[in-house]
């Protein structure tokens, strides 16, 4: 049985103040909420705080971060290591994101280099996979999400898949409000998982595959009664703790 996992994607988005009374609200609103992974991904620069007032919060949120650089220390001006994300004690870190795709201009070959760092590291990769809308529209989606996970399995072997998280989110679905049907999801998200059990029958039936894009708790049960999909990658709607916490609740629910 998979524990699914909801994780808050804050994209730029924070303040000292925000950081605090978000995971304050969020924690309050968790109380009592079990089956279900909550975590948030907090920029880079607000995880000390993060890391500061999770550590007094009454329920587990994991933290995570939203990207992370190749190397671990050096002459690499501006990047963010994964020691470091490590030292604030995050732990499941966002990679290949459509926004970083498109406007950093990160190939599916780099993303899986961050990949393997992340696992090299102990630390969980979120792997963001997803098509364009022209892309759904020329029937490409399934060859779309399996290119974009076969440049891991390819340089690492399926098995690095083993405890990693994929997010399954259509480009097109991504802060517009236009989500998924969850029909149509769930099909993507068999269709990735049987590309995944084409290496290994074992790993695909343990993966996390979450569905992200205009996930609301007013459509939230509807991709978590759907048996392939294992939790969400939240943006919007995880700026609020009321709105995030009912998500994840919803996953509990399901799970249950
Ligand atoms: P959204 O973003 O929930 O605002 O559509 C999801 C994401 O980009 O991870």
């Amino acid at each position: 049985m998979r524990q699914p996992v909801v994780m808050g994607n804050w994209k730029l988005n924070g303040s000292k103040e925000m950081v605090a009374s978000l995971i304050k609200g969020l924690d309050a609103e968790l109380n009592g909420v079990s089956g279900v992974t909550v975590a948030i991904a907090p920029p880079h620069l607000y995880l000390d705080l993060a890391e500061q007032v999770l550590d007094k919060a009454a329920n587990k949120i994991v933290l995570g971060a939203q990207n992370v650089d190749l190397k671990d220390s050096g002459a690499f001006t501006g990047d963010v290591s994964p020691v470091m994300l490590k030292d604030f004690g995050a732990t499941h870190i966002i990679i290949g994101h459509s926004e970083r795709r498109e406007y950093h201009n990160e190939s599916d070959e780099y993303v899986a280099e961050k990949f393997a760092v992340l696992k090299a590291h102990g630390l969980v990769p979120v792997l963001c996979i997803g098509e364009t809308e022209a892309q759904n529209e020329a029937g490409e989606t399934e060859a779309v999400c399996a290119r974009q996970i076969d440049a891991v399995i390819k340089t690492q072997g399926v098995e690095a898949l083993d405890g990693a998280i994929i997010a399954y989110e259509p480009i097109w679905a991504i802060g517009t409000g236009k989500a998924a049907t969850a029909e149509d999801a769930q099909r993507i998200h068999a269709s990735i998982r049987a590309h995944i059990a084409k290496e290994s029958a074992d790993v695909a039936e343990k993966v996390i595959i979450q569905y992200g894009g205009s996930v609301k708790p007013e459509n939230a049960a509807s991709y978590f009664a759907q048996p392939d999909i294992d939790g969400a990658l939240v943006g919007g709607a995880s700026l609020d703790a009321v709105s995030f916490a009912a998500i994840a609740k919803a996953a509990a629910e399901a799970n249950a």
